[in-house]
Formats: C-alpha cells, structure tokens, sequence
C-alpha cells in the first residue's frame, strides 16, 4: 500500500503566498512533427493521477500547449470534491511573442478560458525575449512585459508574477525598477548546471527558485545521450543504497536542500509516486557537495537561435542551432 503525500511541503513567497516544494512538469517535448500534443487526454489522465498520489503544483506555459488538459484534471477534481481550487498551485508562462504590456492580460485571459479556471497561482515571464509572430525580433523592453504581468496580478487573473530564464543582471532589474517584486525564478537546475550564483542571489532577495529539467544528462534529451551523470552513477548509486531510495529521488531530493522546487516530468504512474515520495530523508551536506561536483554548467535548454536578440540571457555559442518554432 504506498504513502498518499497529504501534506505537501511548501515554502513562503515574499508577497506572504505559499508555494509546494515539488511540481509536476507537463511539458511533452519535440519531435520530428514539432510539439509533442497529449492524445486522447492523455495528460490530464497524469494529472489526475496526479492529484491523487499527493502532487499539488502543476508547471505548464501557454507554448507547450498543455493548459487545457491541466486545467481540466484540476476542475475534475475539484467537481468531485477530492480537493478545493485553493489546495492546488497551478504556474503557467506567457509566451515570448506576446511581450507587449497591452498583451499580457489578453494572454492570461486566453489561458484563462483554456484552463477553464478562474485564476492561476503563478504567472511567469518564460523568457526575456521578445518575439513578433513570426518570430523574428522585437525591441521590447522585458520590464514593458513586466508591467503587464504586474497588471494582471492586480486584475486578480494571477496570485503572483515572476520570472523564467532571466540571468542575474535581468532578476536585479526587475527587482530595482519593478512595482511589484518577482516571487519566483524559474531556471535549469540539475547536476550538470547547479546554478550557486543565481540561486544564492535570488534566495538573499527572498525569490524562490524552481529548478527544470532536474535529470539532466541522466536522460536522453532530444534523442541524444549527453555526458554527464545517468540513473547507475555510482556517485549517485551510493547514496541512494544508504537512503534505501532511487538515484532520480536523491537528484530531486539535491534540489530540495537546497531550497529549491523541482519541476520534473513524468507520465508514468510509478515514477509520479517515485518523484514525490522524497520528503522522508535528507542528505549530508557531504553529499550535496558531491552532486555538486558533477557541475559543468551545461544547459539543455539553450536557444542559440535567439542569441542576436537584445535581452538573450545566456552565454553564446559559435554555431548556433536553427530555431524549432519557424516552420518552413
Ligand atoms: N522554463 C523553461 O524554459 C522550462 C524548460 C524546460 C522544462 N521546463 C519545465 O520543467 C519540466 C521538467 O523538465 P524536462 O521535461 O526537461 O525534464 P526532466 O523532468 O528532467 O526529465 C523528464 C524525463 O525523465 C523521465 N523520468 C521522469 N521521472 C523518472 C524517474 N523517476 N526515473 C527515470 N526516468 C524518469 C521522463 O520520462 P517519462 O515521462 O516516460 O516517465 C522524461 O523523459 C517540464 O516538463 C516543464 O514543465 C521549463
């Protein structure tokens, strides 16, 4: 019989909200047709399974294309009293191509509608790059975007407003000239990029850190095997072997001392109940330093295609890819 996780922990927001320590990421990749869509309503299946072993914060962004299968698990479940809206924390993302402070609040009211909910938990910047729709460059300045983040949080169509993929300079500039402060950061986070700078300024700043892509090089990324750490690191294997737990539980659990929430992905009924099942040990700090050893600063998702763009937040690379998102 395995653990129903009733209690989920969570943190405190600097706007006094709370936030659970772990959410489920529901955005399905690419493949060679482009963005991968939930068939048959397989997605809000997961999420429904979901809410039922215990996860109460769902990740999903307006690009992916998950809102309404998200969005609906949350209102079946809602319907059938299993819980009330208030006891699950949906985040969701405004796409880069409607960056303009009069689009914002449209976007969120669009997002709204396809969800099906009368507001969300968390509305995040998901880039700071602005894009026209058809995707090639615009000027506009991310704190114009802010503003209209700030403009829907007080039209009361989000609790909070905050940040994605944003480097250090950019989060200190929301923070100096934003109205509103961002409550969370959301960045890559997992072996291969541990993040120590970023997250230490945005933890002295009393900004929560979401961690993506928490497995890193443990699993294939776009049908490629990169170096790094897998599932049988013995590193891994190790720790995992005192804590009686799996090395993707120690991974995520690595996130959670550090006071980071992780956002990991699964469609699997056996690994929802294996990822959230990491609230009953801890590690040493011996062994979060070893984890953080595997450290190389690499990003999975790093879009050279936009590297030209003004606000690009990450370092460039010589050859950059082609952009997935222009069909040709
Ligand atoms: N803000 C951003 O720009 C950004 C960028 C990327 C991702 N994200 C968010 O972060 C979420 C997670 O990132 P991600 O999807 O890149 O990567 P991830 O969560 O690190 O990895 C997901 C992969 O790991 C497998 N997996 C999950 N649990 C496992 C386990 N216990 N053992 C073995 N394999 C396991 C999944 O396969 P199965 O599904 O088959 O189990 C899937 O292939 C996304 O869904 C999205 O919500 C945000």
């Amino acid at each position: 019989m395995s653990t129903v996780l009733t209690d989920m922990p969570k943190y405190k927001m600097n706007n006094g909200l709370e936030i659970p320590a772990i959410a489920l990421g529901t955005f399905l990749g690419f493949d060679e047709r482009g963005l991968i869509k939930s068939e048959n309503k397989m997605l809000r299946d997961v999420v429904l399974q979901a809410i039922d072993v215990g996860y109460r914060h769902f990740d999903t962004a307006a690009v992916y294309n998950t809102e309404d299968e998200v969005g609906e698990a949350v209102r079946m479940k809602v319907g059938e009293g299993r819980i009330k809206r208030e006891d699950v924390f949906v985040t969701t993302k405004l796409w880069n191509t409607r960056h303009r402070r009069e689009q914002v609040v449209k976007s969120l009211e669009e997002t709204l509608q396809k969800m099906g909910l009368e507001y969300i938990d968390l509305y995040l910047m998901h880039w700071p790059i602005g894009l026209n729709d058809d995707y090639t460059h615009t000027d506009t300045d991310y704190m114009e975007t802010w503003r209209g983040l700030e403009d829907a949080q007080q039209a009361g169509l989000t609790k909070s407003i905050g940040l994605s993929n944003f480097n250090k300079q950019q989060l200190k500039r929301v923070i100096d000239e934003g109205r509103i402060k961002p409550a969370v950061i959301q960045i890559e986070v997992h072996p291969q990029i541990v993040q120590k700078e970023l997250i230490e300024y945005a933890h002295s700043l009393n900004v929560v850190v979401m961690g993506y892509s928490p497995f890193g090089s443990m699993i294939k990324r776009y049908g490629i095997q990169f170096p790094g750490p897998r599932f049988d690191d013995p590193v891994l294997v190790d720790i995992a072997e005192k804590y009686g737990k799996t090395t993707a539980q120690v991974v995520l659990r690595w996130l959670v001392d550090r006071d980071i929430i992780p956002i990991a992905k699964t469609v699997k009924y056996s690994r929802l109940k294996e990822n959230i099942d990491i609230f009953d040990f801890k590690l040493d700090p011996e062994e979060i330093e070893m984890i953080n050893s595997f450290n190389s600063n690499t990003r999975y998702t790093l879009p050279s295609f936009w590297q030209t763009h003004r606000h690009y937040p990450f370092e460039k690379v010589e050859n950059p890819i082609a952009d997935p998102f222009i069909k040709n």
